[in-house]
């Protein structure tokens, strides 16, 4: 007789973090004086449709983290935006520096850790005007931001994230389409870009470094790239730039954010597509729930010992029980990677909500909560509660 499988915990460490993120531009709604706000109304553009209002963020951010709170989680990571507190060049919003420090202030008072993002890809239309990353005063432009956003930070904020997914993010300044980019199709990164958005990474790190208690790192894709065998130098070629290189800059830093959701295999024309019978979720990846903690594992290796914090790792999907199902198998790997002696500060859900993922639209749902289209009414799924179970044991039940 076979016998069924038994139910066992996996114990993560003391004072691991367990939490969601976003990002404010796929939640908050009417971004308008970012550089995406034109993109998506652009013709002839490969975006499925505009974010237009989101899932109205801005305006409920407490009931969105009360959520996050009340299921259990005790992390929230979230961006600000550049294009809010700088709508024009030179001039500061005083107002939007207050309503971000009023979401800090929101987050402290519920028990909740707040990681705050710096950029999260979109940027103020007019530095996209100037010439973005490749302007000659970028890194200045993007410095003084940072300092401008020291207010939100106060002394009470201690994670920060300065750039997300800086290989992601390189792609978009080479001006790729970004149909491309959300199905991590695999252009040609701009290297003059990933300079300087290294240079704005030291940028940002050296001022926050004057502020108390902030331990600041960012967010690097990985994409769990498998070379076929005897594609080695191919998958270097198209990896390195990408994602090694990033991890390798990273060496010295507080901790690094690892991202993963997928893998993809490098054959010897390059990366292939995802091959039939394989299992595909609503953006198109390949169902390979090992990705985020293959991600982790290199981090750890090519930083040579940095603190790794999964920062985002999730699954696009309309079955909530297969999100559980993803997740609870990525949290097992992730548990061997700790268990193996790699020090793994949290894990961070992607995503708190069902968001605008980009060229794609809201189609691809990433959120552990959906909402109504026309009243923005929360309706948690399954899988806040179920991960909101695992937080409250700091530990995964396997089923
Ligand atoms: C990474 C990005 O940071 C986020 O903006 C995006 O929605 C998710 N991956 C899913 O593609």
């Amino acid at each position: 007789m076979k016998e069924s499988p038994v139910a066992h915990t996996l114990q993560f460490p003391d004072g691991f973090h367990w939490g969601a993120a976003t990002a404010a531009h796929q939640i908050e709604g009417n971004n308008i004086n970012s550089d995406w706000w034109p993109r998506e109304h652009a013709a002839g553009t490969s975006i499925v449709e505009p974010s237009g209002d989101a899932a109205d963020s801005y305006h409920r951010y407490a009931e969105d983290m009360r959520l996050l709170k009340d299921a259990g989680l005790d992390t929230y990571r979230f961006s600000i935006e550049w294009a809010r507190i700088e709508p024009e060049k030179g001039f500061v919003s005083r107002a939007e520096i207050d309503h971000y420090r009023r979401m800090v202030d929101t987050a402290l008072e519920l028990g909740i850790t707040p990681m705050v993002t710096l950029m999260h890809f979109t940027v103020p239309r007019w530095f996209a005007d100037e010439g973005m990353w490749r302007a000659a005063d970028a890194t200045d432009r993007f410095a003084r931001y940072v300092e401008t956003a020291l207010p939100v930070l106060g002394d009470d904020v201690h994670w920060v994230c300065t750039i997300n997914e800086p290989n992601i993010a390189a792609m978009i300044a080479g001006g790729e389409d970004p149909a491309n980019l959300v199905a991590y199709g695999l252009p040609a990164p701009d290297l003059a870009v990933a300079d300087t958005l290294l240079d704005c990474h030291h940028r940002a790190q050296e001022i926050l470094s004057g502020v108390g208690g902030i331990r600041s790192g960012w967010t690097i894709a990985t994409q769990a790239f498998q070379a076929e065998p005897g594609c080695e130098d191919v998958k270097h070629a198209y990896g390195y730039p990408r994602d090694d290189w990033y991890l390798e800059m990273s060496r010295g830093d507080d901790w690094v954010g690892v991202q993963a959701y997928t893998r993809t295999i490098i054959g010897p024309d390059g990366p292939r597509q995802v091959p039939d019978g394989v299992e595909t979720t609503l953006t198109g990846w390949e169902y390979y729930p090992p990705a985020m903690a293959e991600g982790v594992r290199s981090a750890w290796e090519l930083t040579g010992g940095v603190p790794v914090f999964v920062t985002e790792n999730g699954i696009a999907t309309g079955d909530d029980p297969r999100r559980i199902d993803y997740t609870e198998a990525a949290l097992a790997e992730l548990h061997a990677a700790i268990a193996d002696g790699i020090t793994v500060e949290g894990y961070l859900h992607w995503s708190l909500l069902d968001n605008y993922e980009w060229a794609s639209g809201y189609r691809p749902t990433f959120g552990l909560i959906g909402w109504d289209k026309e009243t923005f009414e929360r309706r948690p799924k399954p899988s806040l509660a179920w991960l909101g179970e695992q937080a409250k044991a700091n530990a995964l039940t396997v089923r």
